[in-house]
């Protein structure tokens, strides 16, 4: 009797020997594998159509501009090289001509003349300020119902035809200006215009005279 009562009972199984939180846990977690593999190869089928996708439209793209080339080279150069090289005329502006012009585009009263507003920088005539700036200008001119009488510096040795349409551009559309751009093309159809003209502009006289008035 004694030896019976030290001994354990017997094992009994239970009627649910796995407590639920565990068999949820494993539940769960079997769920997510599942859908982890389905997931991911899911992705690899994707990641192979973006793939074939990309193969697929690089050989399109390859072919189209093989196609397009001839055209583009057959077309004038410069439209693919306005395109590809972008001058900043502004930072031109700001190193070359604000000392005197001001940033403001307003001038100095009475010394130097103002391009915000002025129908020499404005005007339809584009020849007109490429040619002021490219070789300078002296002697009377009217600014605005303003004479000034200065020396304007010449730029042309200093800047090449596309720098000179940048700059040009950007004060026909700075400040108050909203005038038309002007390209490295047309710049260089005015110089050989007037190669003639080596030396600055005497006058606005002269200049009108040979370069057309401000329309
Ligand atoms: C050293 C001072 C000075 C610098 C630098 C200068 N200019 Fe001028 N600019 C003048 C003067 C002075 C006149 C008027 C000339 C005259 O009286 O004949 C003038 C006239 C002009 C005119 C025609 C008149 C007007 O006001 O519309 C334009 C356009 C012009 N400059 C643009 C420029 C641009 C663009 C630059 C920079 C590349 C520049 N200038 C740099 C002094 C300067």
């Amino acid at each position: 009797m004694q030896s019976q009562s030290r001994e354990k009972n017997d094992p009994q199984e239970l009627n649910n020997p796995i407590p639920y939180s565990i068999s949820a846990l494993i539940l769960g977690l079997t769920l997510w594998a599942v859908s982890y593999i389905f997931w991911t190869s899911h992705t690899v089928e994707e990641t192979n159509e973006i793939k074939q996708y990309a193969q697929t439209s690089n050989q399109a793209a390859v072919k189209s501009t093989a196609s397009v080339e001839p055209i583009a080279k057959s077309l004038a150069s410069p439209v693919a090289k306005k395109s590809v090289i972008k001058i900043d005329g502004k930072a031109i502006y700001s190193e070359k001509c604000s000392a005197c012009h001001q940033s403001t585009g307003k001038g100095l009263p009475s010394v130097f003349p103002p391009l915000d507003a002025s129908k020499w920088v404005t005007t339809i005539n584009y020849e007109l300020p490429v040619q002021i700036i490219a070789k300078g200008l002296m002697g009377k001119i009217t600014v605005a119902g303003t004479d000034y009488n200065g020396v304007m510096p010449a730029f042309g040795q200093s800047l090449s035809n596309a720098e000179l349409a940048a700059l040009v551009t950007y004060i026909r559309g700075a400040w108050s200006n909203k005038s038309t751009e002007v390209s490295a093309e047309d710049v260089a159809t005015s110089l050989v215009k007037h190669s003639e003209q080596l030396s600055s502009w005497t006058n606005e006289v002269q200049l009108v005279e040979l370069v057309g008035a401000p329309k």
